[in-house]
């Protein structure tokens, strides 16, 4: 399933976190975080938040309806957000509102030419990496590398099978049946930090660290473009 035909089907509707930062959360947003063990709030700040400055400028893989860009975009009023989806997202995002600070690019692959080289501070995503599979996710560390600036940090949330084994897979909302079935057949594909450790630095990044501890089932990993 998590292959690139897949993932263009399957969140055409527009995925949505609700808002990640206000003090009452929707409804998505309490099944959400009470599914992965975590808050939202807390994860945009320790993990995205300290890394902006205002004028930032911020590549974001996957943004759906663009709970976390809605965010990114409030804390960088003088930077810059670029947008990648599978997914037409200038309908739910609106870049015609931001002044020319969002723009968003519909891809049909992960090799990331539609944007600039050494151009981006911070390259995020959320609920993205979870679904597709490690060939993927080291194409896209891959490709998406030259794009950050020397020095330039990248944080996302990946599934983690070895989390989701203490944190309980019912819990969690992941069937587990998966553990019987091939990757292609699944939409929460096999991954850990030791896997997602390597493919990062077999794709030449600097791993900070491979999880920040913010989210109980999954992980987030930090790393750093060398100078
Ligand atoms: C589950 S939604 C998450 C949306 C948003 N980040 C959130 O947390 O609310 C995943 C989004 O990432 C996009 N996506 C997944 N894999 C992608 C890839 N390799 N390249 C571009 N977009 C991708 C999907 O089209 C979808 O819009």
């Amino acid at each position: 399933m998590p292959t690139i035909d897949w993932l263009k089907q399957e969140f055409d509707y527009g995925y949505d976190s609700g808002d990640v930062l206000s003090l009452t959360p929707n409804e998505t947003r309490i099944e959400e975080e009470k599914l992965s063990g975590a808050s939202y709030g807390e994860v945009f700040l320790k993990a995205v938040a300290v890394h902006l400055k205002p004028d930032a400028k911020v590549l974001e893989l996957g943004p759906g309806k663009g709970s976390w860009s809605r965010a990114i975009l409030r804390h960088i009023p003088e930077g810059e957000l670029q947008v990648v989806d599978f997914q037409d997202v200038k309908q739910w995002l609106q870049p015609q509102n931001y002044q020319g600070r969002l723009i968003c690019h519909l891809v049909q692959d992960n090799s990331f030419s539609m944007v600039p080289d050494n151009y981006f501070d911070f390259f995020w995503s959320f609920g993205v990496l979870c679904h597709n599979n490690i060939d993927n996710i080291a194409q896209i560390l891959k490709n998406a590398l030259p794009k950050v600036k020397p020095g330039g940090l990248a944080v996302h949330q990946y599934g983690d099978w070895n989390k989701l084994d203490d944190y309980g897979w019912e819990k969690g909302g992941v069937p587990v049946t998966f553990q019987q079935q091939p990757d292609d057949q699944i939409w929460w594909p096999r991954n850990n930090r030791a896997t997602m450790n390597s493919i990062a630095q077999k794709a030449g990044w600097s791993v900070i660290t491979a999880d920040l501890g913010l989210v109980k089932r999954d992980s987030i990993i930090v790393l750093r473009r060398l100078p």
